[in-house]
């Protein structure tokens, strides 16, 4: 039987957090052995909002990296970086012009993101979801392991599939493009502010207080949970409704020292602050040091690291390119020869 396959994808914007390794890297990993995997360094959704010309592509190794860091094993997985592979720009064009203007206006985050840039959001920003159907489509992937943040795109990537196929697929009789389910968990799919426990860990947060950095040193580790915000109660539960932080911070805790909920729950109910801070210090330091040893490894062997790139890249394409000739050819296209 063959293997269902999975794409997904970091962007190569401000250091990657524990947000995106516990909702969406850490997932990967787990789950790759029973899979088909494509990870992706979505290098060209970096650029929807304005970016740095000279570390682009330095970001763009460095999350790769983290992908190998973190546990991605090239013999269940690829990896490759987004803009190698032109097809995601092309069947993006080819998208824009099925996708109604309306969808994409109505999506959370491009609001939430087109408020931070006031008088200058691009074009690109409005579109950013059709590139991410782009790169899902390509693939026909079965599984898109992401953070609770995706979901709504990931919705839209299967309405887009689906009038695709009404569309151009004899009314979806034929399946040209498969819809994809989302891989969501229900623990870690969205880690919240270590200042407001009711606002996600992003990179885009100001404050490098408010999320905990894959690559932060134990000293930053340590300072910013110190000074995290908590709640004046003690003993600690998860109760996400009345105490935010601390349902956050325990979960946290929870997944870092790969224990059970219940487990926490009882280990921590009779805690305070001043006790529980220095064992999530400790445990999130413990995770992270073996982390960022093969990090430093993978990023001192460029060689090696673009030997892997170039050939996810090869193994991407071949796939991308396939389902790009049988859209090109369902719109009517005529294929040079
Ligand atoms: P990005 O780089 O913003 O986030 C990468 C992954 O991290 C997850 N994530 C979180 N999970 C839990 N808690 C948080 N606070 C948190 N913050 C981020 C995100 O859900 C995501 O899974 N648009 C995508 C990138 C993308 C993509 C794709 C993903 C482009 N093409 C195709 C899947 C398939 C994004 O938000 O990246």
């Amino acid at each position: 039987m063959t293997r269902q396959r999975v794409l997904s994808g970091v962007q190569p914007t401000g250091n990657p957090h524990l947000g995106n390794y516990l909702g969406a890297i850490r997932n990967w990993v787990e789950n790759q052995s029973q899979y088909e995997n494509f990870f992706c360094v979505v290098d060209l959704h970096a650029i929807t909002v304005p970016h740095d010309p000279k570390i682009l592509a330095t970001d763009t190794y460095g999350i790769a990296a983290i992908y190998l860091a973190c546990g991605i094993d090239l013999t269940h997985s690829n990896i490759f970086v987004q803009s190698h592979v032109p097809a995601h720009s092309e069947l993006t064009w080819l998208l824009n012009c099925i996708t109604p203007l309306n969808w994409l206006q109505d999506m959370v985050q491009f609001k939430e993101k087109a408020i931070k840039q006031g008088e200058n959001v691009s074009t690109g920003l409005l579109d950013y979801p059709v590139l991410m159907a782009a790169d899902i489509l390509l693939y026909q992937a079965d599984k898109v392991p992401v953070g609770e943040d995706q979901k709504q795109h990931l919705e839209l990537t299967r309405d887009i599939a689906a009038r695709f196929n009404h569309l151009y697929g004899n009314k979806g009789k034929q399946r040209i493009l498969k819809q994809p389910d989302p891989l969501i968990r229900s623990e870690g799919a969205r880690v919240m502010s270590l200042t407001d426990g009711t606002k996600k860990m992003s990179k885009s947060d100001p404050s490098d207080q408010s999320r905990i950095n894959l690559l932060d040193t134990p000293e930053q580790i340590q300072q910013k949970i110190k000074k995290c915000k908590t709640d004046p109660h003690r003993g600690l539960v998860f109760d996400d409704a009345e105490r935010p932080e601390a349902n956050n911070l325990l979960t946290l805790y929870m997944l870092l020292s790969g224990q059970s909920k219940e487990a926490v729950a009882i280990e921590c109910q009779d805690m305070g602050w001043g006790q529980f801070k220095p064992l999530l210090t400790e445990t999130t330091i413990a995770a992270l040091q073996p982390i960022q040893e093969k990090y430093h490894a993978v990023m001192a062997d460029k060689g090696y690291l673009e030997s892997i790139l170039r050939q996810g890249r090869e193994q991407a394409a071949a796939i991308a390119n396939d389902t790009l000739l049988k859209v090109k050819s369902a719109l009517g296209y005529s294929i040079p020869l």
